[in-house]
């Protein structure tokens, strides 16, 4: 990697730092996964090691749980910590009300287990994924490989009763075969285009039974922290509605995430 950030990886590692400021010692800390929270794992790495914070932590796929372990956090599993304070997590887009896509990178399962047994859910993001509309980006589900292209059938048939531009239903693949996820599944990825009602076609993917989970997560958000490349940070609240724009000092951030492997 070289010395200087592009202005998008700048961005997300400027929410990562932000919002690494909110763990405290003691934490039980759930960590996402993508190069936005790989960034993020570093920083609270960093902190751990220099300042001495105390954390356990709680990784949503196995290659965060790797990166955690390289820099020097105490990795726990969920049943372990039982419930967490706060999670961090990246998203491929996000709405003014907080509802998100994940799963871009395959572990949407974990991460939303994860997020859900948590205090706090914490965003962060490059204001590029910020959307008016959910949908743009492919909608991931993870589907039982038993009976997939069923699964698939039912799934593009519940399609046609909702609010949505696309209905084109695609296999992840990695390389010539078939994405697995963590837990040996498979990725649908829905192009949609747009979803009118997020809420409703989570609840309504989630009664196909071939479907483990969607990459919809509704009401589960509970601030996004937008980076921005020239330092500016914003932090958004859904329960007070605050809106906090800040500079963050200028630091060493190149050196901290050089060789970066997410
Ligand atoms: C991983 O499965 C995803 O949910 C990621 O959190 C999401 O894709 C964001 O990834 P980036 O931070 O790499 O954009």
């Amino acid at each position: 990697m070289s010395d200087t950030l592009s202005p998008i990886d700048q961005a997300k590692a400027n929410a990562a730092r932000k919002a690494v400021e909110f763990v405290e010692d003691g934490m039980k800390v759930g960590l996402g996964t993508g190069s936005t929270a790989a960034w993020m794992v570093r920083r609270l790495g960093e902190r751990v090691r220099e300042e001495g914070l105390r954390i356990v932590a709680v990784p949503t796929s196995s290659r965060t749980a790797a990166l955690a372990r390289e820099v020097g956090i105490t990795v726990i599993t969920l049943d372990e910590a039982k419930w967490l304070d706060l999670t961090i997590d990246g998203a491929d887009e996000f709405d003014a009300e907080m509802n998100l896509i994940k799963g871009g990178g395959g572990a949407l399962l974990q991460e939303k287990i994860v997020a859900t047994a948590s205090d706090q859910m914490v965003v962060i993001a490059d204001s590029a994924k910020e959307v008016a509309h959910l949908g743009a980006f492919p909608l991931p589900i993870e589907v039982i490989p038993f009976g997939a292209e069923v699964t698939r059938g039912l799934v593009e048939e519940l399609l046609g009763a909702f609010d949505v531009m696309g209905r084109r239903t695609t296999v992840r693949m990695s390389g010539a075969a078939p994405f697995r996820t963590d837990e040996g599944n498979l990725i649908l990825d829905l192009h949609l285009g747009r979803i009118g009602d997020p809420r409703q076609l989570a609840l309504m993917l989630n009664q196909v039974p071939g479907v483990v989970e969607s990459g919809l997560f509704v009401d589960i958000c509970d601030r996004v922290v937008i980076g921005h490349s020239d330092g500016r940070v914003e932090v958004r609240d859904i329960h007070d509605l605050s809106v906090k724009v800040m500079e963050l000092p200028v630091g060493d951030t190149t050196n901290i995430f050089s060789n970066i492997g997410d």
